[in-house]
């Protein structure tokens, strides 16, 4: 069995614990978190023998992995210190706080010879899958434009909303609902034209990008158009996205937990529904496939059968696209990649 401590007690950890036990390959061995009440809940809720305030006396239980699940900016602190324990680690957020971390995780990344697989499961979820399949096949044609959605009503008082524990919402939000899983399906973006405002919550502490809407030119002309927020009616998010091709069209919601739902609207056969509430959870398939690579030991990426796709290379760009959405909306300028 692989032993794996989790830093991090809070929903996502709960999640992700139990993907990386549904796997049956995993010990968790200790969690860390930030008040011991919390810490000692989550040890009593897995049967965890080891629960402590003190994320570096995980060490004592002798990991092979974490799995991190904090806020952005602890986030940074906590892989930096695993890397130089040499420990594989499975992030539940985004890479990083800032481009500049990123790049340091890689150097480190590839110095210790460790895995990092970072938490954007769209790439794993049956929904998002079949859209590349289908998208593959040309059933919609040229792709053209994209409009999408992502509201999420984040509490005020949580450190989403708090820009130096989060890093900002195109960082924590954006990424998650539209760029990774765009990168993925797309290629590097070429272009970002962003504003933003700060409306409900303006005081300094808050994300300065309360509300974002981006201009993003794809290659092949794709032309993308996404607006986020942490503002939207009240207990409801509000999540989809719209691929219009030249021959039809594929609604995406791509929902938060669950596996998701496409709606595809073609000349030939009107809406066309596909759920995928029988299709394995993606957390699930994420867990397995970073155990199953830390298990067959951490060989060049051309050998892997089943390819992890968030490494921190993959990812970085996630991460430089936020930071320019940033950089546009407070500038007022185009950035061009
Ligand atoms: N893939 C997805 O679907 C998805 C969805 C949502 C979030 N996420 C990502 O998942 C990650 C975790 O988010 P979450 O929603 O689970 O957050 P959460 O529920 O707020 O939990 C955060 C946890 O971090 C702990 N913590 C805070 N500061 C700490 C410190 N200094 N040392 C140790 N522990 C500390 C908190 O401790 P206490 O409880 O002890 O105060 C809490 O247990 C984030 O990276 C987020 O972006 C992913």
């Amino acid at each position: 069995m692989l032993k794996v401590a989790i830093v991090g007690a809070g929903t996502m950890a709960t999640v992700r614990a139990r993907a990386l036990l549904a796997t049956g390959l995993v010990e968790l061995c200790g969690v860390a978190s930030h008040r011991a009440e919390s810490a000692n809940q989550f040890a009593n809720n897995f049967n965890i023998a080891y629960a402590t305030t003190d994320y570096r006396s995980l060490t004592t239980q002798k990991p092979d992995a974490l799995l991190v699940e904090l806020p952005h900016k602890i986030q940074d602190e906590v892989v930096l210190w695993a890397l130089q324990e040499d420990l594989h680690i499975l992030l539940g957020g985004c890479l990083s706080t800032n481009s500049k971390i990123g790049e340091e995780i890689i150097a480190l990344c590839e110095q210790q010879q460790v895995i990092i697989e970072c938490g954007y499961e769209a790439r794993y979820k049956p929904c998002w899958h079949y859209v590349k399949e289908q998208l593959g096949r040309g059933v919609i044609g040229s792709p053209s434009i994209i409009n999408a959605i992502a509201l999420w009503n984040a509490p005020p008082n949580s450190w989403y909303y708090n820009q130096a524990a989060s890093g900002g919402m195109p960082i924590t939000h954006m990424t998650y609902a539209f760029i990774n899983p765009l990168r993925w399906l797309f290629g590097e973006p070429l272009q970002v034209a962003a504003m933003s405002n700060q409306v409900k919550e303006a005081d300094c502490h808050h994300v300065h990008e309360e509300s974002c809407i981006v201009n993003i030119r794809f290659p092949n002309q794709l032309l993308v158009s996404l607006t986020a927020s942490y503002i939207t009616a009240p207990e409801k998010t509000h999540w989809h996205l719209e691929i219009f091709g030249t021959d039809g069209m594929l609604e995406i919601h791509p929902g938060d937990l669950g596996t998701g739902l496409i709606q595809h609207y073609s000349k030939e056969n009107g809406i066309i529904t596909s759920d995928f509430s029988d299709a394995e959870n993606a957390f699930n398939k994420q867990a397995k496939i970073f155990i199953d690579q830390i298990n067959n030991g951490n060989i060049g990426d051309s050998q892997r059968k089943n390819m992890l796709l968030n490494s921190p290379k993959m990812v970085i760009n996630d991460i430089r696209i936020a930071e320019a959405i940033v950089h546009s909306a407070k500038n007022n300028e185009v950035v061009y990649f």
